[in-house]
């Protein structure tokens, strides 16, 4: 008999690989929040910059209440689909707040980002349809594809003349098309150019899907993402999203224009075959969109932030993940190894920051990924780049990582 464990050895065999006096950097617990960026961890109070909580609205006294008030007037849960008993006027009132922050006709609530990626890429797209993917894109979009049964076309990462050929070889094939792209990548923070995609949508035509689980509530003037940074959002037909970073809670949702956009309801398994979201997330989630469209010094603070990391870093002469500001600042080590020392040193001086290891990284990078909070102060973000400062110093000499 095959045991089916088998398959799973070569993870056990890498994780024997870190140290006996390291922390496992895929186990880390945070015993207590004490903030949106404060955390105790294995006892001790951390700087959390790795977190994804763009906003820091995670402990905002109204978001707290608005969720303690649906619990208490709605119960934990919903036990149920939302084409079942699972939707509550609260789904319903998000479903039509986020269409109108977002400005689209339509707007559909998932349990999570990633059911939502599921959802709507095979909802869209079918067996005799095909999908351009860019080559970075996040796993749930990779798995959304799968789900879909359509044919999967890969083109490199951030290439506009690549897609551009790929689509030209396609010509004439039957089925749609679509074209999916991410405002921000998670993993180095750069932004899709949406500009050269849109040329080469005006030429070849094809339906575009923009996944701004990074850059929902945080680019644009209205914060809607980078399509409204970038003056482009009636180019892009479909939106995905998630609550899980800028909104604080948990859930996703898909929004466009299109007049049979609601359909979908009834052919997307992902939300079909689930139990929606829970009344407290819901109802925090409802609140923290308010908040994004009333605040908008929150993305102020959240780019002021952003800029001092990256400049800090750029002074310890990182090799950071990209050349533009964004929320995820990533830094690239030499190799695995040196990657999870030097995570740990991190975690043990007081920063927990992401690590981020092949093969789920872009081009087999070894990252130490940060993600900027709005709610750091000026001396968190000090003490980060302070921090990084020394261990890159006692792990490679004075000189930069340089990958
Ligand atoms: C680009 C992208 N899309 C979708 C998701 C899934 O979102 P969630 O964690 O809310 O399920 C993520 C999560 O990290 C992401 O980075």
């Amino acid at each position: 008999m095959i045991d089916l464990f088998d398959k799973h050895r070569p993870i056990l065999e890498r994780l024997s690989r870190v140290g006996p006096d390291d922390v496992n950097p895929v186990g880390v617990t945070n015993e207590r929040m004490l903030s949106p960026t404060r955390a105790i961890i294995n006892g001790r109070e951390t700087i959390l910059a790795g977190t994804n909580n763009y906003m820091g609205i995670t402990f905002d006294p109204d978001c707290i209440a608005a969720g303690e008030e649906a619990m208490a007037k709605f119960g934990t849960g919903t036990t149920g689909s939302r084409v079942a008993n699972g939707t509550y006027s609260l789904h319903t009132a998000l479903e039509t707040e986020l269409a109108h922050f977002l400005n689209r006709r339509h707007c559909i609530v998932f349990t999570t980002g990633y059911q939502a990626n599921l959802g709507m890429m095979s909802g869209l797209a079918g067996p005799r349809d095909t999908i351009f993917l860019d080559a970075d894109s996040h796993s749930s979009i990779y798995d959304g594809c799968t789900l879909s049964g359509a044919k999967l076309v890969r083109f490199r990462h951030n290439d506009a003349t690549d897609l551009d050929k790929r689509l030209a070889r396609s010509e004439g094939e039957e089925g749609g098309k679509l074209v999916v792209l991410e405002g921000i990548y998670s993993m180095l923070g750069d932004r899709a150019p949406l500009a050269d995609f849109v040329e080469v949508k005006k030429k070849r035509g094809f339906q575009l899907l923009a996944d701004e689980a990074h850059s929902f509530g945080v680019l644009g003037p209205h914060g809607r993402g980078l399509a409204d940074e970038a003056g482009l959002e009636d180019e892009v037909d479909f939106v995905v999203g998630t609550f899980s970073k800028s909104v604080g809670a948990i859930g996703g949702f898909g929004a466009g224009n299109h007049p049979m956009f609601e359909v979908l309801r009834y052919a997307m398994r992902p939300y079909m075959f689930t139990a929606s979201s829970s009344p407290a997330s819901i109802a925090t989630s409802l609140a923290a969109v308010k908040k994004l469209a009333a605040e908008p010094w929150r993305r102020d603070r959240l780019r002021e932030n952003s800029t001092r990391l990256f400049n800090g870093f750029k002074g310890l002469g990182l090799d950071m993940g990209c050349d533009a500001v964004s929320p995820v600042i990533a830094v690239k080590c030499p190799d695995e190894a040196s990657t999870i020392r030097m995570w740990n040193a991190l975690l043990a001086a007081g920063v927990y920051v992401n690590i981020a290891l092949p093969p789920g990284t872009p081009n087999k990078l070894c990252l130490l990924r940060c993600s900027v909070s709005a709610a750091h102060s000026n001396e968190e973000i000090d003490r980060i780049i302070e921090l990084f400062g020394q261990v890159v110093a006692a792990h490679h000499g004075k000189k930069a990582v340089n990958a």
